[in-house]
């Protein structure tokens, strides 16, 4: 897709809420377009937003191996709740035993090439056997999430991926998020409720204090420009 044909995607869609945007890319491209999930609340909007349109769409959540128990809790809940069936990727047990051989079981404390390093060995790598066989990936970026997302748009080119992602929630507040959860009675990780405002892997996780930055829980010891995991935002 060329991109004067996504910045007119973008137009035509500015007005949309995002149950409609799911709705129309849903519909037009089924079978190519896949929901990545880390659990977390957008996500749990987004699960519930398009599984009611289309209960048989694709989902898949990326298990690092170093997840939060409520992570898997919430795994299964949301699984049984909308019946739908959560494909689970795994990272290469070889390259994490390669890893922590030579770095350290506990290698993300020490430099951002290590944490990147692990990032892209628990993450990454699944990522891409993920996208096997899609061309539209749906995430639940938000553009006021952090200074890393400010210029989320509602379409976008993913050229590590090479691959259409749809931010369906780009435009949303943090309490447009939080409504709709409640007023839907979507599942959500109890953690949300002691402080973490976003959840990634246990040990890169911190519960905020007032007044923090949504995203100041994670890689808390790094500065807020470089944390980015390499899903989003790759050079
Ligand atoms: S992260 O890149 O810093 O981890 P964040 O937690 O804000 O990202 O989530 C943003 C989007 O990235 C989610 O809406 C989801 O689409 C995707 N994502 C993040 N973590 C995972 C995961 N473990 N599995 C699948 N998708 C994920
Ligand atoms: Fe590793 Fe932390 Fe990245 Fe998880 S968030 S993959 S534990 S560096």
């Amino acid at each position: 897709m060329t991109g004067k044909q996504i910045k007119e995607l973008n137009i035509r869609f500015l007005k949309s809420s995002p149950e409609e945007t799911l709705g129309f890319f849903l519909r037009e491209s089924k079978g190519r377009i896949v929901l990545s999930t880390s659990l977390g609340a957008e996500d749990q909007v987004l699960t519930h937003m398009a599984t009611q349109i289309d209960p048989s769409i694709s989902i898949f959540t990326l298990d690092t191996g170093r997840m939060f128990q409520e992570v898997y809790e919430l795994i299964d809940t949301t699984s049984k709740k909308y019946n739908i069936n959560i494909k689970v990727y795994f990272p290469d047990a070889e390259k994490v035993e390669e890893m922590v051989k030579e770095r350290g079981i506990n290698l993300f404390y020490e430099s951002i090439e290590n944490r990147k390093l692990c990032c892209n060995t628990r993450k990454i790598e699944p990522l891409k056997r993920a996208f096997k066989g899609f061309d539209i990936w749906i995430s639940g970026l938000r553009s006021e999430q952090s200074v890393t997302r400010i210029n989320t748009k509602l379409l976008d080119w993913d050229e590590s991926n090479e691959m259409l992602k749809l931010n369906p929630l780009f435009n949303w507040s943090h309490d447009q998020v939080w409504e709709f959860i409640h007023k839907n009675s979507v599942p959500y990780n109890p953690l949300h409720d002691k402080g973490y405002m976003s959840i990634g892997c246990q040990p890169c996780t911190r519960a905020i204090t007032k007044g923090e930055d949504i995203r100041a829980g994670r890689w808390w010891w790094e500065e807020a420009e470089s944390k980015e995991c390499g899903l989003h935002n790759r050079p």
